[in-house]
């Protein structure tokens, strides 16, 4: 297997972080894709249309797919169902098959939005239950990779924060425009119990797996990546305010079921898969999220 490796959503909080990764290291040669965003390296792929996707890879001829591409804003998916199984089922319907026919390993990235919440910590084997239409669209495809090719694998992931090209990118960062804005007040969920995972890290754990696979460890199913701290996003907001000493009592924690899409109370995952691999990297969230944040508090958010 050669170490190259094609990253899709590369444009994204997450694909950003894990072309990032792989471009740096020169022992690896990365193709990232993007689509509205494609800018710079990035090579621009309706990942939705089957011809174009399937050229782009013929032509890279990978051996490692990351599929880190999806609608992931829970809201937006309960809202546009179609589109959302279009990009999220079927073009990973349409990856899968591709990356078979050019011998590639497949990652599909998912999400703890999967299970319900209600008995955490989340097993790999545990039984999948989601909540809501975003939940649901990441199982279905996690169903097609798999049955696409079993020894493709899956890696779901909770909450990320990590480098931004805006502050509202991400559902951790976006509440320090909250912490900043104390000309109003707020109420910010202190309800659901969230694992906020850094980007890079999650980006390490992959190229650790890729790694493995090199040498020719068999890595197939289902996977689990999370950082340990648990907290609300109350709780978040009071890191941020520890870390750049801001004052927070125009905050209110609030603790009822947030409003909207339904969300898992503590869909906490089980890493230990990974970690039985010595596979792993964590970054304490007070230093992950000030240095995340410290770009926009200089500029004023
Ligand atoms: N963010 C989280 O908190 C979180 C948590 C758990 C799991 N995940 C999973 O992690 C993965 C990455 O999420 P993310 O946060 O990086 O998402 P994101 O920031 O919203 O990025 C989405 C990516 O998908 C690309 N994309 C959208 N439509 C496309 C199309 N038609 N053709 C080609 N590319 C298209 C976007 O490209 P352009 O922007 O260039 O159009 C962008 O690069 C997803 O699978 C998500 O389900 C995310």
């Amino acid at each position: 297997m050669e170490k190259k490796v094609l990253i899709t959503g590369a444009s994204g909080l997450l694909g950003r972080a894990i072309y990032r990764l792989f471009e740096e290291d020169p022992t690896w040669e990365a193709l990232g894709l993007a689509f509205s965003r494609a800018k710079g390296k990035l090579c621009k792929v309706d990942l939705t249309d089957p011809q174009a996707l399937e050229k782009v890879v013929d032509e890279f001829k990978p051996s490692f797919i990351i599929h880190s591409a999806a609608e992931r804003r829970p809201d937006m998916v309960e809202k546009q169902e179609e589109q959302t199984k279009n990009l999220n089922v079927m073009a990973t319907k349409n990856l899968c098959q591709v990356a078979v026919k050019n011998n590639a390993w497949l990652l599909y990235m998912s999400t703890d939005y999967v299970f319900d919440g209600k008995s955490p910590p989340y097993s790999v084997d545990a039984k999948p239950n989601p909540l809501n239409k975003y939940g649901q669209s990441k199982l279905d495809g996690e169903k097609v990779v798999l049955e696409c090719n079993k020894d493709f694998g899956i890696l779901r992931v909770p909450i990320l924060y990590g480098e931004l090209e805006f502050i509202k990118e991400s559902a951790v960062t976006e509440l320090f425009t909250k912490l900043t804005d104390t000309s109003k007040s707020f109420v910010v969920s202190d309800y659901e119990q969230r694992h906020p995972t850094h980007t890079r890290d999650v980006a390490k754990v992959i190229r650790q797996m890729l790694e493995k696979k090199l040498e020719g460890q068999a890595l197939s199913g289902v996977f689990h990546w999370s950082g340990n701290e648990k907290m609300t996003k109350y709780g978040m907001i009071c890191t941020m305010a520890s870390v750049f000493n801001l004052p927070h009592s125009h905050i209110q924690g609030d603790n009822q079921p947030t409003a909207g899409a339904p969300r898992p109370y503590d869909a906490e995952l089980d890493s230990s898969r990974l970690q039985s691999l010595n596979i792993g990297s964590y970054t304490l969230f007070g230093k992950g999220v000030h240095e995340c944040l410290e770009p926009f508090y200089k500029q004023g958010t």
